[in-house]
């Protein structure tokens, strides 16, 4: 039977007969493996013996894989206290040094391994992150079973598009070449495999409302589609969000749901993630050194998470956030590209400027202008915001992005017909404002930006397998 490296790394004791398969990472000597199955990041040291046949060795290459049947003894070597004693090896399946594209002696750049995807994994940087967001993804349904929430699956093909923002990707079995259209030249989804017009979501929102209202509390957690065309290194088209939605819930629990969220979730990776977060923060100090010393973080990525850890988010109001940004000595010497003043949709080098420079801390930002905010926020009573929060991190930017809910079914309607969102269409949703409405709140949160901010991966492409990004669906 196989024993996993890790446990056998785990383990103190020796002599004892294992079998062990992974992949070779390097081969030196002619005498010792690095092997690693994915179990940890550490390698377990491989021995074999001078007289092994040569052409076996021959065939124990970079990214072959192989079985050993051997003896777990203490190691010589520096670096490791035990090793084994290969006494059977096993080529399972050979790589050709010549052809494997993976040169992990001559550090392969980031871009370089997003266009070998399918590999990257077999890398230690790539081994750390997926294991970490695995965790990541475990901890964040750990935190809210252990409080009772309902995990509810809402849909991936939909009518409606929550954030009413327009950025869908169309769902349709029709020949585009050839699709059936009514007299007024528009095409006639009737015929279409639903029977109308439907998108990937964006967002399971608003049935997670529906959910809400029945269960009290609900989290989705799934696949989240947008076809904005940003090519940035915090936007996919493709992501995975969590949305908790959260009857009773005004937006000063909501603030506090979110910050238990990431404050739980950032613990549990320090707790359960060290070696891959060591190894990664080594990696980040690494790539600081190539920036300018005035651009380089202050904090190391595991000092960064513990202050996040140990410090109350900062809460501020729009308004407020917006007097910072044109009282500060960057506005003063226009150091932003975007301009500042009560209205606009603050700008990432806003928000960056806010967490890391002001406040050097996440930030949580609420009364948004409404004329920016999605028409299911809660209106405030001046008329002019809405009850939105959004959570601001340092490196990333907006992580959270939510609200209280109008649960007033004339306010609702309202604000439906001011931003021509179809009531009618929408029945089922303005149904939770007839039948036994209640106060409510939730948020999504950008599970892909939350691995970015505990891994400290600058790029977003570098936190989910396959990223599928504008002109790139490659694997
Ligand atoms: O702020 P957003 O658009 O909010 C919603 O969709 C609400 N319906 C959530 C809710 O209240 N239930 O998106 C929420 C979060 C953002 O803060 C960001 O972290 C992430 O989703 N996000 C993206 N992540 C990666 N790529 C993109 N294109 C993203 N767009 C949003
Ligand atoms: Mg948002």
């Amino acid at each position: 039977m196989r024993t996993k490296i890790k446990d056998i790394l785990k383990n103190e004791t020796f002599s004892y007969p294992v079998n062990v398969k992974g992949w070779v990472r390097s081969f030196r000597n002619n005498q010792f493996i690095a092997l690693n199955d994915g179990s940890c990041m550490a390698n377990l040291q491989v021995v074999i013996g001078l007289d092994t046949d040569p052409a076996l060795v021959k065939k124990i290459t970079t990214g072959a894989s192989i079985s050993v049947d051997g003896i777990v003894v203490a190691s010589l070597g520096q670096g490791q206290k035990m090793e084994i004693k290969a006494e059977q090896l096993t080529v399972l399946g050979e790589c050709d040094p010549e052809q494997f594209p993976l040169q992990l002696k001559n550090r392969p750049s980031l871009e370089y391994l997003r266009e070998i995807a399918h590999l990257r994994f077999r890398t230690n940087t790539f081994g750390g992150v997926f294991r970490v967001r695995h965790a990541v993804a475990f901890a964040i349904h750990k935190f809210f079973n252990d409080r009772g929430f309902v995990y509810l699956h809402t849909p991936i093909v939909t009518a409606s598009d929550a954030e009413g923002a327009g950025e869908m990707f169309k769902v349709t079995t029709l020949p585009f070449d050839n699709a059936p259209h009514n007299e007024d030249g528009s095409i006639n989804f009737k015929e279409d495999f639903f029977g109308r017009a439907t998108n990937l979501t964006v967002s399971g929102q608003l049935e997670a409302e529906l959910g809400a209202m029945a269960f009290s509390e609900v989290y989705t957690f799934g696949p989240t589609f947008r076809a904005e065309n940003s090519n940035t290194p915090r936007h996919l088209a493709e992501f995975w969000m969590i949305e908790p939605e959260v009857a009773f819930n005004d937006i000063y629990d909501n603030m506090d749901l979110a910050e238990d969220l990431l404050k739980y979730v950032i613990s549990y990776s320090l707790e359960h993630n060290r070696e891959d977060l060591d190894f990664l923060a080594t990696r980040l100090a690494d790539e600081e050194k190539q920036k300018p010393q005035n651009e380089r973080s202050e904090l190391g990525l595991i000092e960064k998470l513990q202050f996040v850890l140990n410090n109350k988010f900062e809460r501020i109001t729009y308004t407020e956030a917006i007097k910072i940004l044109v009282d500060s000595p960057a506005y003063k010497k226009k150091k932003f590209q975007y301009d500042v003043s009560w209205g606009i949709d603050l700008q990432s080098e806003h928000e960056r400027y806010l967490v890391e420079k002001h406040f050097k801390k996440p930030v949580i930002v609420t009364g948004y202008p409404k004329d920016i905010k999605a028409f299911y926020m809660r209106q405030n009573d001046d008329g002019k915001t809405v009850a939105a929060m959004d959570i601001l991190a340092p490196g990333i930017g907006e992580i959270v992005g939510g609200s209280q809910r109008e649960e007033r079914l004339d306010k609702l309607m309202q604000r439906m017909n001011e931003m021509h969102i179809p009531t009618e269409e929408m029945y089922w949703y303005l149904d939770t404002r007839r039948f036994g409405t209640v106060p409510h709140a939730g948020f999504g949160l950008g599970f892909e930006r939350m691995v970015q901010f505990i891994t400290g991966m600058t790029n977003i492409r570098d936190v989910i397998p396959f990223p599928r990004t504008p002109k790139n669906a490659e694997f």
